[in-house]
């Protein structure tokens, strides 16, 4: 089984981007498997509350799924065509302790992919994460790109997707990526 940890970078309830994750249950290939995770409970990167507590639960429980993943997918919003402090934020929570980085992110084979309710569909923000991949050591998926754009189109209300054409190029790319993560 390929297990592939899913973050999504939105705290809201009815996220796009957490959606997009969960709808990559029914859309995964054969003998592939996705976690999705999100980032409630992480509080707001303090040195000082690192060195009197140490690292909060959900940031020790998170790092584990991913050190226990095959590969990770991070589902990224776009905030002002950067990427949203709130996920960063997380990013920056699980990269600690440093000596921890290349057993939770190293090596680690990760796409990134986005919704937004916009015509751009998060291309700037997917952009933005590759310097912050780079620096904690990832090898991240160049080849193919997941930009949703007009993204509260696609699904219903209950949070299922809706668009056909669109679940056939999510399904294509998260063939094409599972491929990769198993070569
Ligand atoms: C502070 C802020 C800035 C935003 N900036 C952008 C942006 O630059 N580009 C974009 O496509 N959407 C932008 N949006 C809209 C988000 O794409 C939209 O709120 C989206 O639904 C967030 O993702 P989520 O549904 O997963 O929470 C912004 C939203 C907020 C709150």
């Amino acid at each position: 089984m390929t297990k592939i940890v899913a973050v999504s970078g939105s705290l809201r309830q009815a996220s796009l981007n957490t959606r997009l994750l969960h709808a990559a249950a029914s859309l995964m290939p054969e003998g592939a498997s996705i976690d999705v995770r999100t980032l409630h409970g992480i509080p707001l990167y303090n040195a000082d509350e690192e060195a009197q507590n140490g690292l909060p639960q959900a940031v020790t429980d998170l790092k584990d799924a991913l050190a226990g993943a095959d590969a990770i997918l991070f589902a990224t919003p776009e905030y002002n065509n950067g990427l949203p402090g709130v996920f960063k934020n997380g990013v920056d929570w699980l990269s600690r302790p440093v000596s921890d980085i290349p057993k939770v992110f190293g090596g680690k084979r990760i796409a990134v992919v986005g919704a937004s309710p916009g015509g751009f569909g998060t291309i700037l923000a997917q952009d933005a994460w590759l310097s912050v991949l780079r620096m904690l050591g990832t090898e991240p998926w160049f080849g193919g790109r997941l930009i949703v754009s007009h993204a509260s189109t696609l699904f219903d209300e209950q949070g299922n997707l809706v668009d056909e054409k669109f679940i056939e190029r999510y399904r294509a790319f998260l063939a094409d990526y599972v491929a990769w993560v198993r070569a």
